[in-house]
């Protein structure tokens, strides 16, 4: 049995590392998140949503007595008055075919009396109406998508009582448009009809805290989809709490959520999750959840309600632990502390108390220890503990759990009522932002949105000096294989200019492609395509007139010349990407 005491070192560490990157630091900041900015219809979501989705147990295999009992059960297991309130049908409700005026109808097998009489019954169990559509000409699972329908889509799920559209992203980069522009279609029809719908991004990720997900959604997804194991389930999380999606200098997406507008790592498996170990899989459980609670994402549970255990009803209903989600300051908690597969969250919390979450991700025993200097707190602190909903006493300057076995987690409340505690200092837009005038290095900036391999900045893949025929630039990015990479802007930019090349080490056949686009894939405003380029290929400059966008994606794709197929072993370089703002 392996024991390891955290370390204050490692915190000192994480808070150079976090000042070195971005200049973040612990300040004082008494007021909750400022809503002015916010869009009016934010009072939609104003915690993260809760309900349970049809999804993660059941897929395409859903019908009306399956969702009947999922309702009912919502209701006898407490969790209905445990605060989850929309039940939400994913894809595979529809019909194969619209009817003769063009409308969405309920699949005639699964669903004979419509999906109004669904909603009447969802809505008469004291619960609301959740409902799936795509943006795009077709579903996930190839059933009419929305695309070209918008208004009257919309229309229909009002009349039906809807009050929540989880609104997917498959195909949508054959609809031409930005994701900004579809889903302010979205939102402009769902004000239409004058009934509150949440509007939930689904997209697998795609960038909606940097393009602009809040002036349309109340909640947006941060990465690929769920599966009922915990190394998704982490992976998962680390897309808002981590830098699985963002420049590390971010500290995980807690910058971009707050009151009305949420970061979702997507629903729940709480309940599905495959660990024969029963200690294992309840610590796994409380695991999934406590974390769920803590980075403020949207409790969608995704198991099968009807059949669920006693254990897995108790974790999904804990009251502590679900008000840590739902405290109204709205904060999404953050890592304090970093340490292999130890982990350490805050979330001050509105009452003036904070939320820490101790997690041992790994597979060996630990001691995990929260010190005071990592929350914002000092001296003797009373601690609670949320899952056993019982005071532990008073601790001076730290609070240590033993043995956390695999999956072992402990959540506590820490410190007294009283003015909120200070929150971390966000990444400032102008780090992230292309707002200055004359010349800005992207290398200056942090990418806001990533996926795939993460470029290296003002170096090669490899960590050498940039350089093309012999001229070595200062900045710029190396890559690998594929990346994909995010700025946000302003309409303050003229152009952009740069090179590319394949980097000078790489003396394989393989291709590699270099592409600007306006925004994320799905618009595919491409801004400039270098096309395929080997080896052999000269350097590419490239000098891109910028008219009205208001972020820009850099990516970089490795081919197999053979086959065509991801090549992994491809590097490039971006030199001196630069945007020019004359005025
Ligand atoms: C996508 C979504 C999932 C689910 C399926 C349904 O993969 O990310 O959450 O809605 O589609 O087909």
């Amino acid at each position: 049995m392996v024991k390891k005491i955290a370390q204050n070192i490692s915190l000192a560490l994480l808070i150079a590392f976090c000042i070195l990157l971005s200049g973040c630091e612990l300040t004082q900041n008494n007021s909750f998140i400022n809503q002015a900015d916010s869009p009016s219809y934010a009072y939609l979501a104003p915690t993260p949503p809760m309900g349970w989705n049809s999804w993660n147990f059941f897929a395409k295999d859903i019908d009306e007595a399956k969702i009947k009992a999922v309702a009912d059960a919502m209701v006898s297991s407490g969790m209905r008055d445990a605060g989850y309130q929309y039940l939400v049908l994913d894809d595979a409700w529809m019909a194969a075919e619209r009817d003769d005026n063009g409308a969405l109808q309920a699949d005639p097998v699964k669903f004979p009396k419509g999906m109004k009489e669904i909603g009447d019954y969802i809505h008469s169990k004291g619960l609301k109406f959740g409902i799936y559509e795509d943006r795009a000409y077709r579903t996930c699972q190839s059933l009419p998508g929305s695309f070209g329908h918008e208004q009257i889509d919309m229309a229909t799920f009002a009349a039906w009582g809807v009050d929540y559209i989880k609104m997917d992203s498959c195909s949508a980069e054959g609809n031409g448009r930005l994701s900004s522009e579809d889903y302010a279609i979205f939102r402009k029809y769902i004000e239409e009809t004058g009934r509150p719908m949440v509007l939930s991004i689904s997209d697998f990720g795609n960038a909606a805290w940097v393009w602009g997900g809040k002036e349309t959604s109340q909640l947006w997804r941060t990465g690929w989809d769920i599966r009922s194991n915990m190394h998704s389930v982490y992976n998962c999380g680390d897309t808002s709490g981590g830098s699985n999606r963002t420049h590390p200098a971010f500290n995980g997406l807690w910058q971009f959520a707050g009151p009305g507008y949420w970061n979702d790592p997507d629903m729940l498996q709480v309940g599905n999750l495959k660990i024969e170990d029963e200690k294992v899989r309840a610590s796994a459980n409380k695991a999934h959840f406590g974390l769920w609670c803590m980075l403020a994402a949207p409790l969608m549970a995704g198991n099968n309600l009807a059949e669920m255990t006693e254990t897995v009803r108790d974790i999904l209903t804990a009251p502590e632990v679900i008000a840590v989600s739902q405290d109204k300051r709205g904060v999404q908690g953050y890592k304090v502390f970093v340490d292999g597969k130890l982990e350490v969250y805050n979330k001050p919390l509105a009452d003036g108390t904070t939320a820490v979450l101790l997690l041992n991700k790994g597979g060996e025993e630990a001691d995990i220890t929260v010190t005071w200097e990592m929350i914002g707190l000092s001296g003797k602190q009373p601690v609670r503990d949320l899952w056993q909903r019982k005071d532990l006493g008073i601790f001076k300057d730290s609070f240590t759990a033993k043995g956390l076995g695999e999956h072992g987690n402990t959540m506590l409340k820490i410190g007294r009522k009283g003015k909120p505690l200070p929150t971390a200092t966000p990444v400032p837009p102008e780090k992230y932002t292309i707002t200055r005038k004359g010349v800005t290095s992207l290398s200056d900036l942090y990418y806001a949105w990533r996926d795939n391999n993460a470029p290296v900045y003002n170096k090669t893949f490899g960590g050498n000096p940039i350089k093309i025929d012999g001229k070595t630039f200062e900045k710029g990015f190396g890559c690998k294989s594929k990346a994909t990479f995010m700025f946000a802007g302003t309409e303050r930019a003229d152009r952009l200019m740069g090179t590319v090349a394949l980097d000078e080490s790489y003396q394989g056949e393989n291709e590699g492609r270099f592409r600007i686009y306006h925004e994320d894939y799905f618009g595919n405003r491409v801004l400039w395509d270098s096309g395929k380029m080997t080896k052999d290929s000269p350097a590419k400059e490239f000098d891109i007139e910028l008219d009205n966008y208001n972020c820009l994606m850099l990516t970089f794709d490795g081919r197999n010349i053979k086959d065509g197929k991801r090549a992994n072993d491809v590097l490039g370089v971006f030199a001196d990407p630069r945007v020019i703002a004359d005025d």
